[in-house]
């Protein structure tokens, strides 16, 4: 099965990491891929969201990456992905979650979408409530990856 797990990842968190190493066991190939959205205004670019989600899962096996723009289904296609990987924390991701699901389907019927619990230790946590508290100088540590917690704090001290 090749899946792509696509998303944001504005910037990772361990809650996507989690989902990474999870999908990772029984994926044959990962593609992590970052939507470069001109619409929303990111904290981080495209360049260094990739090269956090790179460095943090350097040395795992059946992982790749990459960035798409336009629809995921499309994307999705050029690489023969035969899954869409969408992480689950809470009910209150079903709505958005499954509307995103029905929409992909109705465009590609061949593309199913696999949802996937985080864990319970990052049931909470979103990139927004990272970029919050980062901001907010509250410690981050236990909810990113090292790399990224050093990278946040270069970012705030610039704004
Ligand atoms: O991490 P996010 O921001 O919740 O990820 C959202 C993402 C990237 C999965 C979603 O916005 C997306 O797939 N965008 C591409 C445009 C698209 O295909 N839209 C139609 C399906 S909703």
């Amino acid at each position: 099965m090749i899946a792509v797990y696509p998303g944001s990842f504005d910037p990772i968190t361990n809650g996507h990491l989690d989902i990474i190493e999870r999908v990772s066991k029984f994926a044959d190939k990962l593609v992590v891929a970052v939507l470069n959205n001109s619409s929303k205004v990111p904290m981080f670019s495209v360049e260094e969201r990739l090269a956090m989600l790179e460095e943090t899962c350097a040395g795992m096996a059946n992982i790749e990456f990459a960035v798409f723009s336009g629809l995921l289904v499309d994307f999705a296609k050029s690489i023969s992905a035969n899954a869409i990987i969408r992480g689950l924390r809470a009910v209150t991701d079903f709505e958005y979650e499954f509307q995103m699901a029905l929409t992909n389907r109705s465009l590609c019927e061949d593309i199913e979408t696999l949802f996937i619990s985080t864990s319970t230790q990052h049931l909470y946590l979103s990139s927004s409530i990272v970029k919050e508290v980062a901001m907010l100088g509250g410690n981050v540590k236990p909810m990113v990856p090292n790399i990224v917690e050093g990278k946040l704090v270069k970012k705030i001290g610039k704004l």
